[in-house]
């Protein structure tokens, strides 16, 4: 059983998660896509109302089931016999950071990253870039799935 992870804070998922999510589950037996805190960046859905969007949005692909976890994320592959970890690269401007955890993820647990360039037509996207836009009152619409429009719109009207 080859396993691997899709891990991230997905604030909220946007359909270049989704393509990587999808593009993911072809190649491993089994895709958990793990929701991790990222102490850098606050939050504006909570850890369950972000699984629940991901839930409802990854629910046709058989092979993908959603977790959670509060900790690193090379305890959460040992615990959970995960083989590798697959992030998505949009952008050069991606690598460095992502290189440096690959590289730390390794020394200290032996799990492999994978990376997979982005679909060009999510190279821009951001779940940042799409809640700058919502806040706004801007068309987020092409960019996430209609369960997470919806929630961004009631979200930002909560906070007005
Ligand atoms: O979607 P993001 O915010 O880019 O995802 C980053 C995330 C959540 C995968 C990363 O911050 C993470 O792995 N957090 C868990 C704690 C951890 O293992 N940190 C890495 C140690 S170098």
């Amino acid at each position: 059983m080859k396993r691997a992870v899709c891990p991230g804070s997905f604030d909220p998922v946007t359909f270049g998660h989704l393509d990587i999510i999808e593009r993911a589950s072809q190649q491993f037996d089994e895709v958990i896509v793990a929701v991790l805190e990222n102490r850098t960046k606050a939050s504006l859905f909570t850890t369950e109302e972000r699984m629940e969007m991901i839930r409802k949005t990854a629910a046709k692909w058989s092979n993908v089931r959603i977790d959670s976890w509060h900790g690193l994320l090379v305890d959460y592959c040992k615990a959970n016999q995960v083989q590798a970890i697959v992030k998505g690269l949009r952008a050069v401007t991606d690598f460095d950071y992502e290189l440096q955890m690959a590289q730390i993820n390794l020394q200290n647990s032996g799990v492999e990253t994978m990376f997979m360039a982005t679909s060009p037509a999510h190279s821009f996207l951001s779940s940042s870039i799409v809640k700058e836009l919502a806040h706004y009152g801007g068309d987020v619409s092409t960019m996430v799935p209609g369960v997470v429009n919806d929630a961004l719109k009631s979200r930002v009207a909560e906070k007005k």
